[in-house]
């Protein structure tokens, strides 16, 4: 009897000291228990708005089972801090008010004893608040350009217009500014330019994460979810790849999860599905990506539910050189004509022109249910990119746009190293929105153009110069430009061979334009233009068929923090490269070589920007 109770008491010590040894109370109503090497309790009081979790970029990611009346509320991944904490990432605790929250977290295996385990930076770092601030103002945060207001981003989703009002969702992580726990967030814009932020619109769920896809407006209501409805469909990634609906009602603000989901499956990976009214067919048709395959898949459909496969393109088709992603398929009516063609872009990782993410588009005609290319004059199929800089990806465009328009936007990064840029607390921006348009050029071929949206144009500030005439030889001319501004010109090379266009700032970092005229191209330098050496890939220099009509060039340079978008006179070719430089360039000046060239029409607009 008496062992028995000396037992039992060493036990009851031991376990005291266990626990007085592993358990700590962070303050702030969040209690740390530690289970093990790698396992470990947060407890935490409900009592705020949010619970910061502290992040360290560099560290492994841990798996944050968020855990409420004994229910499994969600799992997200979470580099949670080691060593120092970079930034914090909010978990919101309305839906708990006044409950305790359990975190059950598992951490990496890499840990000899429990007593390194708790030396991690995080287990003393979370709070509880009411507040997260957004007020996030890092040198390269882009000024006129849209961004999450905190973590990572990739892809624009399920763009629309609805009631005055675009839509845009995006391929969030808010959780960290690097790629993992996929949410469409969601931004909305009566301008294009200032976007107001919104609540997470569609998040994982038992089927998976959320990728890619597009939305819809249902006005007949033939999904059964009301006239009206604003129907997304996108991938749900979980071990597979399927395609799941979600429906709003209250113009996208908040999303349904359709209870018969999936909706698409196929035995192979298949994604970012582009759902659209065939208004000559009265039907509904989908674009899903196959992937590994390289290949579009057509589908169509009356109720968005029930799809019938019609047909597959691409096949050895195009630029081949990685999976293919994120389609789109619209019609265009060529430039100065009645003629109607149609449009599918088809986004591809690896195996752009410059390394890495790229979008390639083909020309065609589409029936309702196959999609027919164009062909050359040597009857083969050719390649066309959408935009000739190496940070343009996943370009999609808004369903329901007004006026017939067709407007894009564009992810302005590359997988080659989108983690890796220079920034914190947010990572990536999208492009400015463009106009497609289609023309044809002297080889018969038709193109699509890019030019900025009229939105853009309202956006221009004080004239900052302007030069009716500038002769440029081998002394270089010099003009002070702001910070974040649009440069316009034409550009007349007479018979020099080559102009540069330099934009530069006291520090010697550098970008030079370069138009060659005997190739009539334009090429950009990046590889002095600040800091570069986050990713071996991101130095490079890109070029583009810049087709002039007459030999002469005009162009649209638009200069954000991060970032430089060049178009072709009449949206003839875009350009689009992140910059990175220590001190915003100051200075543009023009050199010709092979002989004297001319700049004419030359204004430089400061940008207005409420941001
Ligand atoms: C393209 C992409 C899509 C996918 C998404 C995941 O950048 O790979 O194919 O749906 O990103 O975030």
């Amino acid at each position: 009897m008496n062992r028995i109770s000396d037992i039992m008491k060493t036990l009851f010590a031991t376990a005291t000291v266990l626990a007085g040894a592993y358990s700590a109370t962070a303050g702030n109503g969040v209690e740390v228990e530690h289970l093990g090497t790698n396992n470990t309790l947060v407890r935490v009081t409900a009592d705020g708005k949010y619970l910061l979790l502290p992040v360290q970029e560099s560290n492994d990611e841990a798996t944050v089972n968020v855990i409420a009346d004994g229910n499994l509320d969600k799992t997200i991944n979470v580099r949670l801090a080691k060593t120092k904490v970079d930034y914090t990432v909010p978990l919101s605790l309305e839906k708990y008010k006044g409950k305790d929250v359990l975190l059950n977290v598992v951490t990496s295996q890499n840990r000899a004893t429990v007593r390194e385990a708790k030396e991690d930076a995080c287990w003393n770092n979370f709070s509880v608040t009411d507040t997260f601030d957004t007020t996030n103002r890092e040198k390269f945060r882009p000024a006129f350009h849209h961004t999450p207001l905190y973590g990572w981003m990739n892809d624009p989703n399920g763009m629309f217009y609805k009631d005055g009002v675009w839509h845009l969702y995006y391929q969030w992580n808010p959780y960290g500014s690097k790629w993992q726990n996929m949410t469409w967030g969601h931004s909305s814009s009566a301008d294009l330019i200032n976007w107001v932020h919104h609540p997470a619109a569609i998040e994982p769920n038992g089927l998976g994460t959320v990728f890619s896809g597009s939305s819809a407006i249902d006005r007949a209501g033939s999904a059964g979810f009301g006239n009206d409805a604003v129907v997304a469909m996108y991938t749900s990634a979980g071990v597979s790849q399927i395609q799941s609906l979600a429906w709003s009602n209250d113009g996208g603000q908040t999303f349904n999860i359709y209870s018969g989901n999936p909706v698409l499956t196929l035995e192979s990976e298949a994604r970012d599905p582009n759902m659209f009214w065939n208004p000559e067919t009265k039907e509904w048709t989908l674009v899903l990506a196959h992937a590994l395959e390289r290949e579009m898949l057509i589908f169509t459909s009356a109720d968005m539910k029930e799809w019938t496969l019609q047909s597959a393109f691409g096949k050895g088709l195009g630029a081949q050189g990685g999976v293919w992603e994120c389609p789109d398929m619209f019609e265009l009516t060529v430039e100065g004509t009645g003629e109607k063609k149609w449009v599918l872009l088809c986004n591809l990782n690896p195996g752009g022109p410059f390394g890495g993410s790229a979008t390639q588009y083909f020309v065609g005609d589409f029936d309702g249910k196959t999609f027919r290319a164009d062909t050359d004059a040597d009857g083969r199929v050719p390649t066309k990119w959408l935009d000739y800089g190496k940070d343009h990806y996943a370009t999609v465009s808004f369903s329901d746009a007004p006026a017939g328009r067709r407007t894009v936007i564009g992810w302005m990064s590359n997988w080659q190293y989108a983690p890796e840029v220079p920034t914190m607390q947010f990572r990536s921006a999208n492009t400015l929105p463009r106009e497609m348009g289609l023309f044809r050029d002297s080889d018969g071929q038709l193109y699509v153009s890019s030019t900025p949206s009229p939105e853009v144009d309202a956006i221009r500030g004080k004239i900052m110069k302007s030069a009716g005439t500038v002769n440029v030889g081998r002394r270089q001319k010099e003009y002070a430009i702001p910070e974040i501004c649009e440069i316009v010109m034409d550009i007349d090379p007479m018979k020099s061979d080559s102009i540069d266009i330099v934009l530069s700032n006291g520090l010697g970092e550098k970008v030079v334009m370069t138009y060659r005229s005997k190739t009539d191209e334009l090429v950009f330098d990046r590889r002095e233009s600040g800091i570069t050496d986050f990713s071996q890939d991101f130095p490079a220099v890109t070029v583009a068929p810049a087709h002039s009509a007459d030999g002469k060039t005009g162009l649209r340079i638009f200069i954000d923090r991060s970032s430089i978008e060049v178009f072709g006179k009449e949206g003839r070719f875009a350009m689009t490269n992140l910059v990175f430089p220590n001190e915003p360039y100051s200075r543009l000046s023009f050199e010709s070589h092979g002989g004297k060239a001319k700049v004419s029409n030359l204004k430089i607009y400061s940008i207005n920007t409420e941001k």
